[in-house]
């Protein structure tokens, strides 16, 4: 009997054994820094002289690993062994493909610290961050597990007298997931998972900069017991192998986390029918956001700064649910400004191995060039008020930096920074709060701090996003409690770690019979 999912505990560091778990977990990893990882085709082992180096974003002379990296012949003859693997892996039984998940999560489980502890290197996740990274991906093993048990059967259908009907949910075909570096385990781990399991063969192409979690993931599936061919680890660059697979006529469906120009790059392009293709692909997007934190005159204003300072700030605002925006009624504006420069003031940034560390760098040298870009840019549209240096010297860092006093449509409030940057409006009234709060073309997260009853009601009516909060933040939605995902530019609102995730991965069946 499959016990009922709960999610996974975030470690309490302050607990001596736990602090002593991490720092081993680090020295483990450190001393398998610089290996090489294969590419997975088929099951064989493949090493090509050209390769994909990840670097520490703390350190950037530091080499956590390097991968194969595939180019078109071998992008190809994953394909053609992801198609030969769907013949048999889509007649595996329901049960037994739920069974390699939840193994997968035993072992992650065990090993936990150790996958947060790459994470620390090779993302430069703060330990807390990596800690719920890791717990994210185990409990996306767990739930999508269990969602496969609950529609293994179907769902029940009416029948006449004489008539059998069924409604079944059979697997679609070979699926690409392309999987983002913000969250190189949970997200790369469970969009993989969450096609495996519906009866569906893959092709893995991680994220460039994190590719070494994705590597010993997939190592960890093969010891979870996944038949040869069924996950097929495939680096490589987007323009080569990305869009090769995306424009494929076997390609059935297409799963991709990332920014919205990629986003809609794929959307355009699967959606042509290529000679040979005997279908329309489906498309699973989740990309940008640029999401608000709305604070009301009635508000625990104290709250209202700690949500937007966490919301802001975590990973250095690199989750596309990050809060990048805080509209304030004006007559609280000042207070909540006030204290949250107070609060961003006593943040540490640096190297995330330590574990007072708040915020870590950012990703690579071209997210730190754009994030100092829209620095200046909010120099100029609005007032800086914290932080705003950056230093790229060693590895990618970049202070916390609040803005204040921007036009509802300046640059900083409208387009997608990816980083440490949160930008403040003033608006004069909660109605002309949440106006502003929708006036984007995404619409991911958002959060609400207010005591009014009433304007609760309104925002759950009118603040039009995938993801509402209310006196919170607006980032760490957890699997099966917070299904996540978000309207319009955000993607397909295909929700992540909700019930209905898995139907995107497979098609339904009607049987009738007779008798
Ligand atoms: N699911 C994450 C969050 O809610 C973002 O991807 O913060």
């Amino acid at each position: 009997m499959v016990q009922p999912y709960k999610h996974e505990p975030f470690t309490d560091f302050t607990i001596e054994e736990d602090r002593q778990a991490y720092l081993n977990a680090l020295k483990t990893v450190e001393s398998y820094l610089g290996k090489e990882y294969p590419l997975v085709i088929g099951g064989e082992k493949i090493t090509t002289e050209d390769k994909i180096v990840s670097y520490n974003p703390s350190n950037k002379e530091e080499v956590i690993g390097t991968v194969s990296k595939a180019n078109r012949d071998l992008a190809e003859k994953a394909m053609q062994a992801a198609v030969e693997a769907f013949k048999t892996w889509k007649k595996v039984k329901p049960e037994v493909r739920a069974d390699v998940l939840f193994k997968a999560a035993a072992i992650i489980r065990r090993r936990k610290h150790e996958f947060s502890a790459l994470m620390t290197k090779e993302a430069g996740k703060p330990w807390r961050e990596a800690d719920a990274d890791t717990a994210e991906g185990i409990d996306f093993l767990e739930y999508y597990a269990r969602q496969m048990l609950a529609l293994k059967d179907g769902v029940p259908v009416n029948s006449r007298p004489n008539e059998y009907n069924r409604y079944d949910y059979i697997p679609l075909g070979v699926g690409i997931i392309i999987s983002p570096w913000n969250f190189p385990f949970a997200i790369m781990a469970g969009t993989t998972v969450a096609a495996i399991v519906s009866g569906n063969p893959v092709l893995l192409k991680p994220a460039s900069t994190t590719p070494i979690i994705a590597a010993k993931f997939v190592e960890v599936m093969e010891e979870a017991g996944l038949p040869k061919g069924v996950l097929n680890f495939v680096p490589g660059s987007g323009s080569e192998v990305g869009d090769y697979l995306v424009d494929h006529k076997d390609t059935r469906f297409i799963s991709f986390t990332g920014s919205r120009d990629v986003g809609l790059r794929i959307f355009e392009r699967s959606s042509k029918v290529n000679p040979g293709q005997i279908w329309m692909k489906r498309l699973i997007a989740e990309m940008g956001g640029k999401d608000t934190i709305v604070v009301d005159s009635e508000a625990d204003l104290e709250l209202a700064a700690q949500s937007i300072v966490a919301g802001a700030f975590g990973f250095s605002g690199q989750k596309c649910s990050a809060c990048s925006r805080a509209v304030i009624v004006e007559d609280v504006y000042d207070t909540v400004l006030n204290r949250v420069v107070e609060l961003t003031n006593q943040l540490t940034v640096g190297d995330p191995t330590e574990q007072t560390t708040f915020m870590g760098p950012v990703n690579d040298n071209n997210a730190f060039k754009k994030i100092m870009e829209y620095v200046e840019i909010g120099k100029q549209e609005g007032k800086l008020m914290a932080g705003g240096e950056g230093d790229n010297s060693k590895g990618y860092f970049i202070q916390p930096t609040v803005i204040a006093d921007l036009a509802p449509k300046s640059r900083i409030m409208q387009e997608e920074i990816f980083g440490p940057v949160v930008g403040f409006t003033k608006a004069k009234d909660f109605t002309e709060a949440i106006e502003i709060a929708n006036n984007t073309e995404y619409g991911l997260t958002g959060a609400v701090i207010t005591t009014n009853r009433e304007h609760q009601e309104q925002a759950r009516e009118d603040f039009h996003v995938g993801n509402l909060y209310f006196n919170r933040s607006c980032t760490g939605a957890i699997v099966g409690y917070q299904p996540f995902g978000g309207f319009n530019m955000s993607g397909t609102d295909s929700k992540a770690g909700g019930p209905d995730y898995l139907l995107l991965h497979m098609q339904a069946k009607t049987t009738s019979e007779m008798y």
